[in-house]
This record gives structure tokens, sequence and C-alpha cells, in this order.
């Protein structure tokens, strides 16, 4: 069976852990989109493992990894990723692909990255994500089978640094790259990275051929796609489901399940509106127990209430099949739990999400409230042993988004997910 694990609010979702859980199941585990602004943390043992590239299946030695066309790859975030996975004795090698069609990222895209968000915060990772999207949309990207053919790399280098130099300089005064610099650093790149590089595309194709299980693993949220989020505060790629098909050259007919994973809670990073985002002291809270802090910058997220019109919105432009709720713990010390069932705006009350971000920034969330369950829940491994009211907030979420809870974790160990 082929399923996706798609982020179902502003990512940081938990995605790395059910994938984790759901990995001992599957042949191959991939990556469709995003690049190293993802962060997707898994913990064994006590110890922590943050994937930024790297699908998370690589945890388990027996499966096939593949980074798909539609990720952006910084070379040297990848080789550092892989080193630093090996020293932690984690198996890597003919086991971990790469497309050869999935761009690259220039250290250009980088400083464009960060001199724009100067100009227009979005509050983006800095990682040249953006950036880099848009030389592919705008037909001067570099992919990584250019990376390997020397000649080829050379000219659309010069081509690029032409372009980009001539952009740092009058629009943001700053200096440019020099060609000799960057080219001979990728050549060092593309000799460490050529043995993984593949026809990932006509791989999977075999694999779905050979009814192989295959894991998606979606990065960041829904509500940060490039479509379907509260743009412009996304990222620069669909994290949402349609980003498999194109981002790995599956068939859409291929897809067998889509599980949507959300936290018992929302956080975001970066600018953007933020409905149900809580006032000081519960932010404080909630930053605290549930160490909401980015994986990839280390900034603190912000936190607020669960959101059904966000998530509803998630499950329709998903398809869900199933939901994945993660860090229910956080809320066992709350003696009043919220849940956002809709904005009120201007006298108008809203159910659906709207495109409109000014009723997300000034709608008044309207609020079903539920009394806490005021006990640990994190050494619980079945629903049935769940108090009451947890189960209560947990049915009430599945009826209201129209889907069913098939997992919850409680904590962030491999033993602290259940199936319901
Ligand atoms: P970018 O993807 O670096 O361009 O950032 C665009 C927006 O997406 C910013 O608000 C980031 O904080 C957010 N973002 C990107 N990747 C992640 C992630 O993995 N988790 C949460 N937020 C993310």
């Amino acid at each position: 069976m082929n399923i996706v694990v798609v982020g179902a609010q502003w990512g940081d979702e938990g995605k790395g852990k059910i994938i984790d859980f759901l990995a001992k199941d599957s042949d191959i585990v991939v990556r469709y989109q995003g690049g190293n602004n993802a962060g997707h943390t898994v913990v064994i043992d006590k110890e922590e493992f943050v994937l930024h590239l790297v699908p998370s299946g690589i945890l388990h030695r027996d499966k096939l990894c593949i980074i798909g066309n539609g990720v952006v790859i910084d070379p040297s975030a990848l080789i550092s990723e892989i080193e630093g996975l090996k020293k932690k004795k984690i198996y890597i090698d003919t086991n971990l692909m790469l497309s050869e069609q999935a761009h690259v990222i220039f250290p250009y895209h980088r400083l464009l990255d960060e001199l724009r968000e100067k100009r227009r915060k979005i509050g983006t990772t800095g990682r040249g994500i953006g950036p880099c999207y848009a030389d592919k949309i705008a037909r001067v990207g570099i992919r990584v089978v250019d990376l390997l053919e020397e000649e080829i790399f050379a000219q659309k280098l010069k081509l690029n640094l032409e372009e980009k130099n001539k952009i740092l300089k009058n629009v943001y005064g700053c200096k440019g790259f020099s060609f000799e610099k960057i080219f001979t650093e990728y050549r060092e790149y593309a000799k460490k990275i050529k043995k993984y590089v593949k026809n990932t595309t006509l791989i999977l194709k075999e694999a779905v051929k050979k009814k192989k299980n295959i894991l998606f693993e979606g990065a960041q949220g829904t509500l940060l796609d490039i479509d379907f989020g509260t743009y412009p505060y996304v990222t620069a790629s669909n994290a949402s489901v349609g980003g498999v098909c194109t981002g790995t050259g599956i068939s859409p007919k291929d897809i067998h399940k889509i599980i949507g994973v959300a936290k018992a809670y929302t956080t975001r990073v970066g600018e953007g509106p933020f409905p149900t985002e809580f006032a000081v002291d519960l932010m404080e809270k909630f930053r605290l127990r549930g160490k909401e802090y980015g994986a990839t910058t280390g900034r603190p997220r912000r936190c607020g209430w669960f959101d059904v019109v966000l998530v509803k919105y998630s499950v329709m432009v998903n398809g869900m099949d199933e939901l994945a709720i993660t860090k229910l713990d956080v809320l066992d010390e709350m003696p009043e739990i919220k849940i956002c069932v809709g904005y009120e705006y201007k006298g108008k009350v809203y159910h659906h999400f709207p495109a409109n971000l000014r009723i997300l920034y000034e709608g008044r969330p309207i609020y079903e409230k539920h009394k806490g369950w005021l006990s640990d829940t994190s050494r619980i491994t079945s629903f049935k042993d769940l108090p009451e009211r947890a189960k209560g907030y947990l049915n009430r979420l599945s009826e209201l988004l129209g889907v069913k809870v098939r997992l919850v974790s409680v904590g962030s160990e491999r033993n602290q997910t259940f199936i319901l």
C-alpha cells in the first residue's frame, strides 16, 4: 500500500515521528517537496535525530530512501547531514537515492532569501528555498543532473551569476559571487553526491509494479502550501498531497491512503495570520511543555488552540483518509481546552477557510470549551486507557473534522504512539 503523510497545519506537526512509526511496514520512504527548511525529529532510545533532507525512513536499516525531483537540494547541507547520520552509526549507502531532476540551491539563493526577508518579511528559514524554486519556475534552475555535467554546469552557472550579481549589486547594493569559487565548491559536492543520483521516477515506477509499500513523507504543512496556504506567508512548494505526483513522478492512481498529521493544538513559525494564537502567559506554558522551538532554526514557535476551520480545510484539500494527532500529552495540565470552530468577522460567521487574510488576522475565533483531563497521558499505550475527557476531546475533533483519528502520540519516543 502506498501512503502519503502530510501536515495538516503549519508544519512541525510531528510528521517525522509518524513516518518513523509507519516506516517499519514500508519498503520505500520518499521525500517529495521542500528542502532543508524541514526538520523532522525522531527520538529513539532517548537519542534525538533531526532529519532535514534525508527521508526519516533512513533510521530503519532495510528501507530504501528516495529524495524526489520535487525537493530542492543544498548539496553542502545534504553531505553534512549524511556525515552526521553516519557518525551516529546510521547506515547510508545504496539505501539512499537522489533524483537527477531535483533542483540545486546555490549561495545566491540563500543570500537573496535573506535580503528579501529584510524588505518583505515572511519569516523564512533562510535556506534559499523560495529563490531556488523561483529559478526552477523561471526555467533558469540548475538540476542535480546538470551539476554532474561539467560543461553544462559551467554554462548555466555563468549565465545565472551574470543576472544574480546584477540584481545583488543594483537592487540590494551587495557584492556578487565569484564564478570560480562556486564552480569549484560545487564540483566537489557533485563528486560526493554522485553515487546517490538516480532516475528515481523510473525506480519508483518499477517499485509500484512490484507492489512495494511506499511511504511519502510530506514536509511543512497544508497551510504553508504555495497554492492552498496562507499566501504569501507560505513556503514555495506544494506541501499538500498534489506535491507527491509532481515531486516524484508517481501517478495519483497509485496513492492508496492519505494520512494527515495535526498537533492536538496549533503552532506556526514565522510571520502570517494565526487566529487562535495564545496571549503571552499560555504561549510560554505551551512553549515550555511542548518544547516548541524550531528543529531547523531554533526559533520559538507561536502556539494556539486547535483550529478546526484550518484542519477541516486541510482534510478537504488533501482528501485525508485518516488523521494522526500528536502531542496530546502537552494538554495534560490544562484545566480548560478550547477548539476553534469558526471566525466572526464584521458580523458574519466563517466556517470555511477564507482566502482573505484579513478575516484570519482580524476575525474573532468562536470557541467550543472542553474541560481538561488533568492527568498524565504520556505513559498510556492504548486509546481505551486514555482519560475519558481526552477520549472525548479526540472524538470531538474527529466529529468536527469528519475524519477518523487513527494514530495518537503522547510523547517523543517511538513507543509513545498508538493506533486506535
Ligand atoms: P521557507 O520555506 O524557508 O521559505 O519559509 C517560508 C515559511 O515556511 C516560513 O514561515 C517558515 O517558518 C515556514 N517553514 C518552512 N519550513 C518549515 C518547517 O519545516 N516547519 C515549520 N515551518 C516551516
